[in-house]
């Protein structure tokens, strides 16, 4: 499928997957409009895909712990398009270490404000963008840490709370906008290989039943989905770990 009518807004797209969802979409011929905590990550990716001919790009700032920087980003985006077909949920900060006094109260607070307050309130910046698509999507980059009784991870408590909390949300937000023929698509991987798409390594990483789940296969699930007719709704991607 060729994405030249879809216009796609991704949440930090600075680095690693929501850089590569960026650069994979533009490739693609889908107009994007990417955010980072810091404009000059963001203008980064941005020269990035323009240097590869797509001239279809825009850079944003947005600290997802922060409700004005979300506002103005769905705000700056408005400025250029009355619409938007898929928002990507991708921004969430990792936080590591299985002890939960491992972490300070800023970082417990840091994580849980960007990863799940700021999905909530990014995908209400953007819902009127959304509803005025004819196919609109909201994918959301949760984790297996979302997953109820999920206890593989070395992530910090406050990740799992923020998981969990994306998990509860787009679980009722499905329901809830289906009716406006809104589709909430959520991902839950485990830890995945996430080599750069400019990189050999996105082609050579070894993809066999054995090996972990690659970023390169994770976009492939957000491809499928969004190419599905309308009342194919896939509401959950879950992956079984090796
Ligand atoms: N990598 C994995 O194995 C894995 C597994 C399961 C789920 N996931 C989820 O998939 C998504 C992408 O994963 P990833 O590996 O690319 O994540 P990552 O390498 O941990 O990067 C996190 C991203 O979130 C951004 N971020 C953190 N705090 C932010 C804030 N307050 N405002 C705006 N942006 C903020 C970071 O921006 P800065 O550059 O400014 O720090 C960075 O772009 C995340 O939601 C992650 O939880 C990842």
């Amino acid at each position: 499928m060729r994405w030249d009518n879809h216009r796609v807004v991704i949440t930090a797209a600075g680095r690693d997957f929501g850089r590569t969802l960026a650069i994979r979409l533009a490739d693609l011929g889908a107009e994007v409009f990417l955010s980072a905590r810091h404009l000059a990550a963001a203008r980064r990716v941005r020269d990035e895909i323009r240097d590869r001919g797509h001239q279809r790009v825009h850079a944003f700032a947005c600290d997802l712990t922060d409700p004005a920087s979300i506002r103005d980003f769905a705000t700056g985006v408005a400025e250029h398009t009355d619409r938007i077909d898929v928002l990507v949920n991708n921004g969430s900060r990792y936080l590591d270490g299985p002890d939960l006094l491992s972490a300070t109260d800023a970082d417990v607070v840091d994580t849980i404000s960007s990863g799940a307050t700021g999905t909530v309130l990014t995908t209400k910046s953007f819902l009127p963008l959304l509803l005025n698509s004819e196919t609109p999507d909201v994918v959301t980059m949760v984790s297996a840490c979302g997953t109820p009784g999920h206890h593989r991870s070395d992530a910090h408590d406050a990740f799992y709370a923020a998981k969990s909390a994306q998990a509860g949300f787009t679980e009722i937000l499905s329901k809830r906008l289906r009716p406006q023929g809104v589709r909430v698509i959520s991902l839950y991987p485990p830890d995945f290989d996430n080599a750069d798409p400019l990189s050999e390594e996105w082609e050579t990483t070894p993809r066999e039943a054995e090996d972990a789940l690659t970023a390169h296969s994770l976009v492939e699930c957000v491809l499928f989905a969004v190419a599905q007719p309308r009342d194919c709704f896939i509401k959950a991607f879950h992956f079984e770990q090796v």
